[in-house]
């Protein structure tokens, strides 16, 4: 895979550079961005520092959320915009609007070295149709496209493709860094190649696991998307989360291969909002009972494999994590991925988060920014974002 990396970029001193990002993170109440979401921002500072250090304008498209093309004040970006400006220690000037006079004096008058961040720009509702005409006004704003926003690049969008075809286009490092490692775990993995797979619903997943019964020597399943295969296999879940409509798919799969692992043991509770659980293996759960978590014996097994294993890829949590009483099978996969010798790579909003909750991030051999761009590039689909950065 030929990347047109930034690097190849000969003198941008003074060049107008239009940088995409995906700074798409979760704000809390306070308008604030926790220390553990802040992962995609953190990620972009290596191609941000570059271009300061040599003296390019930087222009930052970003979007948040799902406005639907109107303004959304809880959307804005300024909170980003804040946190970027502190992880930078440098003032970063974040305008009100997408396009515009503000905006095009403001860029008429920045000086090298300088950084503008645009609104969001899925307030207009041009963006998310791809729409020519407004991404060649978002080009007339910049000499040179840069996407390091590799988290929307399945996005076939104004900012994110269709600009591509209206300024010279390179990879940012960020993208360089997720296209090099994704694509080593598709075309050079190194075996035996576990992957590990969790998430509430299999048919969000159901391609990437196929494509990883023929790729890798393991597929392990944890979360409620196990369950849907539980059911397959005759194994009741009680008032699990299943999804009955893929059960004719699943039941194509060779559910008998011992590549693919379900959980043998689980925590049980009889709502989400349970403060205790209770252990027991998942043939005994009680027709009233939720699976929330999986159990130590699923861990220790799942532990051997990974310890077989010298290339592991993780996507999506094991439990329900968004309370700590079943968060625990998560936290055990991320401190026994951290321990690892294989190559291990990690990605997925929430798997992510638990990793950087643990402080394990620089443990993992690559954590991805993607959630469902990095489903969508491992299933092998063509990502938008990437027509004129990858070279044939
Ligand atoms: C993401 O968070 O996965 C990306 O920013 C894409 O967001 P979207 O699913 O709203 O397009």
């Amino acid at each position: 895979m030929k990347i047109k990396s930034l690097k190849e970029l000969k003198n941008i001193k003074g060049q107008r550079i239009l940088l995409r990002v995906d700074f798409n993170v979760p704000i809390s109440s306070g308008g604030k961005i926790d220390k553990s979401e802040d992962y995609r921002i953190v990620q972009t500072l290596p191609t941000i520092k570059y271009l300061i250090k040599n003296k390019a304008k930087i222009i930052i498209m970003a979007h948040l959320g799902r406005p639907d093309g109107k303004v959304v004040e809880a959307l804005r970006l300024d909170p980003v915009a804040v946190r970027l400006s502190h992880l930078l220690k440098k003032g970063i000037y974040k305008s009100q609007d997408i396009l515009g006079q503000e905006v095009e004096k403001h860029i008429s008058e920045m000086k090298d070295g300088d950084i503008l961040m645009l609104e969001n720009v899925r307030f207009d509702k041009r963006e998310e149709k791809g729409d020519k005409k407004f991404a060649q006004e978002l080009a007339k704003l910049g000499d040179i496209y840069i996407n390091d926003a590799f988290a929307v690049c399945h996005r076939d969008q104004a900012s994110v493709s269709t600009i591509a075809d209206y300024l010279p286009s390179y990879a940012g490092f960020l993208l360089e860094d997720e296209l090099n490692n994704l694509s080593a775990v598709i075309n050079k993995p190194i075996k035996p190649l576990t992957v590990i797979i969790g998430g509430a619903k299999i048919s969000t997943k159901i391609q990437l696991i196929k494509r990883f019964l023929t790729l890798a020597d393991s597929v392990l399943l944890g979360g409620a998307l196990a369950n849907t295969v539980l059911n397959v296999m005759g194994v009741t879940t009680g008032k699990s989360l299943v999804e009955p409509k893929m059960y004719p798919i699943i039941k194509k799969i060779k559910l008998t291969d011992n590549k693919l692992r379900v959980p043998v043991d689980g925590v049980m509770a009889k709502n989400y909002e349970a403060k205790i659980g209770r252990l027991d293996a998942l043939a005994d759960v009680r027709p009233e009972e939720l699976i929330l978590d999986i159990g130590p014996d699923t861990i220790k097994l799942y532990e051997k494999i990974i310890k077989s294993s010298k290339m592991v890829v993780w996507n999506g949590p094991m439990g329900l994590i968004e309370t700590p009483f079943f968060a625990k099978g998560t936290e055990d996969l991320v401190k026994i991925l951290a321990k690892s010798k294989a190559y291990t790579v990690a990605g997925g909003g929430e798997s992510v988060q638990v990793i950087r909750r643990l402080g394990l991030e620089k443990k993992f051999n690559f954590v991805s920014t993607g959630g469902g761009a990095m489903l969508e590039f491992l299933e092998g689909k063509k990502l938008p974002g990437l027509k004129k950065i990858l070279i044939k």
